[in-house]
């Protein structure tokens, strides 16, 4: 009798996934190099978390022996005022990666459902679609921005969700609120627009978004925001999703009752309250911002503008090699050839030593090698 294996049992559309691929913990990387070293790999805040979350977080250690409130009430009620929606608007993750998946699970059960998003989109929407069995179409970017006409000339009867982000990771690039408002005039209402907006609050452009607007007035939509970026609690995960009374109880059935921990929730409401932090975090952001892509042009390199914490820097070069160069020269970032850009690095905007740091390695990195003199050795 041959011997049964695992992968007999795993549904066909399982063995195709190429899943996420997860950086290199900081610790291990300065335990190889035998030095410190800068992360600026995940476009997380260089600042650091919310003060005023990490003092939440320490009173409330003496009660994690208890299971949370999985309704997440009392961060539910406050998003409910903050966003001028109802609590049964609001819907709780474990980060909004957690709801990006939910979504998926909720909608898209079955080979004939279809899911579009763009080329170089953020990775988790793919893995989303793919993990349900779910059909994938992907439309190509313009200008390295969502093509939101070619998205909605895409919807065919079996398309039920569009995962949408703006600003998107890795480009950095946006559209519009007016752009917005065309796209949901152009595309069938039976079909669900996941809005992700990550970055929301980096953004300073008066034209961005009026998403939590088109929440309100009803919209197929459901807005995502997270607690990863600015509020500086990417390792506690929590994020949240907007949308209509039906949609959340719809998504509410497939949550786990306790995918938002206490401590995040806890940590969640008292980020809400520090507008000290997400203001220096959001000026610091703005500064830096102009000081790397001031700094990238005088040295001739192509980067994308970028209306979140991140750049997409474009050196030319095997993405791969220089990602391990800088590795050596202690500077973490992410090689972008997984969302199709083999010569392009994703850079997170850090503090100004870092970004000083980081960019005296680039230009290390980049410099001609000098020529190995022939031996006439063969190996
Ligand atoms: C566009 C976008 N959405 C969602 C996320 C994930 O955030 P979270 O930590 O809330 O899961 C990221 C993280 O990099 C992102 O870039």
């Amino acid at each position: 009798m041959s011997r049964s294996s695992i992968y007999d049992i795993l549904p066909p559309w399982s063995s195709r996934i190429r899943p996420y691929p997860p950086g290199k913990p900081i610790e291990e990387v300065e335990r190889e190099l035998g030095r410190s070293a800068i992360k600026l790999a995940s476009n997380e805040n260089p600042l650091g978390p919310s003060p005023k979350a990490r003092e939440a977080i320490q009173h409330y250690l003496n009660h994690i022996h208890f299971y949370l409130d999985g309704s997440g009430y009392y961060l539910r009620n406050e998003l409910s005022e903050l966003h001028d929606l109802l609590p049964n608007q609001i819907i709780l993750g474990a980060g909004s990666t957690d709801l990006i998946e939910l979504v998926a699970k909720t909608f898209l059960a079955g080979s004939a459902d279809e899911a579009i998003t763009s080329e170089s989109a953020f990775y988790m929407y793919r893995l989303a679609i793919e993990d349900m069995g779910a059909g994938l179409v992907q439309t190509p970017m313009r200008d390295l921005t969502f093509d939101l006409a070619a998205i909605a000339q895409a919807v065919t009867a079996c398309a039920k969700v569009i995962y949408l982000a703006n600003p998107n990771n890795p480009t950095g690039t946006m559209f519009t609120a007016d752009d917005l408002d065309r796209f949901f005039a152009a595309i069938p209402s039976r079909v669900l627009v996941v809005l992700d907006e990550a970055y929301f609050e980096y953004v300073r452009r008066a034209d961005y978004s009026r998403s939590v607007d088109l929440v309100r007035a009803g919209k197929n939509l459901l807005v995502l925001r997270t607690f990863s970026k600015v509020y500086g609690l990417a390792g506690i995960r929590l994020g949240y999703g907007m949308g209509n009374p039906e949609l959340v109880e719809c998504l509410q059935r497939i949550r786990s009752p306790f995918n938002a921990s206490s401590v995040a929730q806890v940590a969640g409401i008292a980020a809400l309250g520090d507008a000290e932090h997400v203001a220096k975090s959001v000026e610091s952001n703005s500064r830096e911002m102009k000081f790397l892509t001031g700094e990238l042009t005088l040295m001739g390199i192509h980067y994308t503008p970028s209306a979140g914490n991140f750049l997409l820097i474009d050196t030319s070069r095997d993405c791969e090699e220089d990602f391990i160069r800088l590795l050596h020269e202690g500077i973490i970032v992410r090689p972008m050839k997984l969302y199709g850009f083999p010569t392009s690095l994703r850079v997170t905007v850090g503090r100004h030593e870092e970004n000083e740091q980081f960019l005296e390695a680039l230009e290390r990195v980049l410099a001609p090698q000098p020529k190995v003199q022939e031996t006439g050795v063969r190996r």
